[in-house]
């Protein structure tokens, strides 16, 4: 069976249970979202969290049963690409009820729960899929000190015994594999019953289970009972409706559904790993995987509105793009590739994803682009790296070789550092097999502030920093790296928000002025230049206005003048500018954009410019855009790769 055929069954069998079938939200978290979690996640990770607020209790306009086909992207696997099952980007089939579980055997437009939802899963894994009952074990939330209060489900463990799942194939498992959620530190949460598929493989040992990841037994399917909400401090409280979350993702089912023992052997990727086979001089399974998931996520990225920069999920997307181009260059492919790569995945997913098609151009100029930013970077960054690399008093050959083949090139860097920290006199020599200093090891240290300072100057990304280190037997300290990252994140968060409170410097008459025509250029620079377009920051002075927003690259001299005859236009037909309050659903489907005041309320404000922008805003705005005066841009500037500034003034 096709991916294709899968995801239209899959829909087809809960529609016909009456749920609605709604589309795939963004890769990027909506803003009602983020207003309703309490914290950002950068990333869609499952068919779940576009439902947050629904599943804490909003009414869903599609009403209590949902099922669709959701974009989904984990960072948290990514150093396990290249296997056979893990993906960054992937797509999950789900199906919902949001509370109300009342009514009898999932009978009408209410919501259901385990009884309806357990039987349902078994149904469809064997009638539709054709899998063998035999052949399917379970695994259901056998309690976790953790979580006091909740108890084993029997009651999912009698239900699996109705349909036909005897007791030897129900594993009763703790918080680590049968709680599922939240998503970030709070929200939405609760037992889940997993579904595995023995795929044939003998068993690894005696100890060989489900849920093992050995490969033996595969994840097909997760029905998550959602029923408790994780507070800030810590505690699950019940939620205020009971819901039914589940997930199966679509190319891991695929590959069992064909026999296949690894995603890349669907058509989901086959077309994308020839191509890479074509460009390459040598091959390997692993880094011709890890080039195949980097570039295709990247493309669905990208067309989500994810350009490549230093930070949030531009670096993700940066990391990715770089680390596929490196693993590239190790399979001999010399010249630029991500975007004929791109162009193999558009082919491939263009059915199920039109905006890909729609986004063609502006994916494979952003790949393209990032691959020539990387060159650059490499070349500048060589010369400062040995500069840095200089310093350091190398390990000698053959102890490092030791220490290479005794914990394994990736794991070495890790457990180094901690050794390090957790005893400062631990006697490497037991650990490693050689004897080796704790001298020697600072002398040969590439510290976290060097790597990012290359990182952040020149954009290398750390595995190529290690890659670097390893040529030269000297080690990297990561951990001290990451934390470097974290801290600069949280100091360029805490200015941003700083920065975007508001976006007014007073609220005199011609600051206000500029809020307004800040609105116009917003939506001018998104019909000049794309949707892509959106807001990063602004703050308006009496002096000026200056506008922060994605786009990768710099400004026409065109497209400017565009833009600023179209909001020169606008000024001149007088638009009237008005105010709504609304929920924040509500304002999104009307269609607004930008989230910048506000955050925290469910009632939000909306300003639209007569039919021109819609936008969340807090005010204050003139009332006509007559008002203005004439609207010139002074300058147009990069901040940040992916990221422009425009500075203009009000004559
Ligand atoms: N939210 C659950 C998952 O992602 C269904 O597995």
């Amino acid at each position: 069976m096709k991916a294709k055929e899968l995801k239209e069954k899959y829909l087809k069998f809960f529609e016909s249970r009456r749920h609605k079938v709604i589309p795939s939200a963004s890769l990027i978290p909506s803003t009602e979202v983020e207003i309703t979690g309490t914290q950002k996640v950068l990333f869609t990770t499952a068919g779940m969290h576009p439902l947050i607020p629904y599943l804490l209790g909003q009414e869903h306009v599609a009403g209590k049963r949902l099922s669709n086909v959701q974009k989904c992207f984990r960072t948290d696997d990514i150093d396990e690409i290249g296997d056979a099952w893990h993906l960054t980007f992937f797509e999950m089939l789900g199906n919902w009820s949001l509370g109300d579980p009342a009514s009898p055997n999932g009978i009408g437009q209410g919501g259901y729960w385990k009884k309806e939802a357990i039987p349902w899963s078994m149904e469809f894994l064997t009638r539709e899929l054709g899998l063998e009952k035999e052949k399917i074990y379970v695994s259901v939330f056998g309690g976790d000190p953790e979580i006091p209060g909740v108890g084993a489900d029997e009651e999912s463990v009698s239900i699996w015994k109705d349909v036909g799942i005897p007791e030897e194939r129900i594993l009763r498992l703790g918080k680590t594999d049968n709680w599922w959620g939240p998503v970030g530190e709070t929200g939405p949460c609760g037992p889940d019953t997993e579904m595995f598929y023995d795929t044939g493989k003998p068993a690894h040992g005696s100890d060989c289970k489900p849920g093992d990841n050995c490969g033996k037994y595969a994840e097909i399917w997760n029905d998550v009972f959602m029923e408790f909400n994780k507070t800030a401090d810590g505690k699950y409280e019940p939620l205020k409706q009971k819901n039914v979350d589940t997930g199966m993702g679509v190319e891991r089912t695929t590959a069992i559904l064909q026999g296949k023992d690894n995603v890349y052997d669907t058509e989901l990727f086959s077309p994308i790993i020839n191509e890479i086979k074509n460009l390459a001089k040598d091959w390997d399974d692993r880094s011709g995987r890890i080039i195949a998931d980097h570039l295709r996520g990247s493309t669905f990225l990208i067309s989500d509105g994810v350009t490549p920069s230093n930070v949030e999920t531009g670096y993700i997307l940066r990391r990715l793009i770089r680390r596929a181009i490196r693993y590239g260059k190790q399979l001999g492919i010399n010249q630029k590739f991500a975007s004929r790569i791109a162009e193999v995945t558009i082919d491939t997913d263009r059915d199920s994803y039109p905006e890909l098609v729609q986004k063609k151009d502006i994916i494979k100029k952003e790949l393209s682009l990032e691959e020539d930013r990387f060159e650059t970077a490499i070349r500048e960054g060589l010369k400062k790296s040995h500069r840095i690399f200089d310093l350091k008093v190398p390990i000698s050959n053959e102890k490092y070789t030791k220490i290479m083949q005794a914990v394994g090139k990736r794991e070495m860097f890790r457990e180094m550092y901690r050794g390090e920290v957790e005893s400062k006199d631990k006697d490497l020599s037991s650990e490693f097999g050689v004897k080796i200093s704790q001298e020697e090891i600072n002398k040969a240290t590439i510290s976290g502030k060097e790597a990012f300072d290359l990182y952040q100057t020149h954009g290398f990304p750390i595995e190529m920093i290690v890659e670097l280190a390893q040529a030269r037997n000297l080690l990297v300290d990561i951990e001290d790296f990451r934390k470097e990252v974290k801290n600069h994140q949280e100091v360029s968060r805490a200015g941003s928000e700083k920065k975007f409170a508001g976006g007014l410097a007073d609220q005199s008459e011609i600051t206000t002025k500029g809020h307004t025509a800040t609105h116009l250029l917003h939506q001018a620079l998104r019909t000049v230049l794309g949707e892509h377009v959106e807001q990063r920051g602004s703050n308006i002075t009496p002096e000026r206005i200056r506008f922060d927003f994605s786009h990768g690259e710099k400004l026409t001299d065109e497209e400017i003048k565009k833009v600023e005859e179209l909001v020169n236009q606008k000024i001149k037909e007088d638009l009237p500018v008005k105010k709504e309050i609304m929920s924040p659903g509500e304002a999104k489907k009307a269609g607004a954009i930008g989230l910048f005041e506000e955050k925290y309320s469910d009632k939000v404000s909306v300003y639209s410019v007569g039919n021109f922008s819609k936008e969340i805003c807090g005010g204050p705005h003139v009332e006509y855009t007559g008002q203005l005066g004439k609207f010139k841009i002074i300058k147009e500037e990069a901040l940040g790769s992916g990221q422009r500034r425009i500075r203009a003034v009000l004559e």
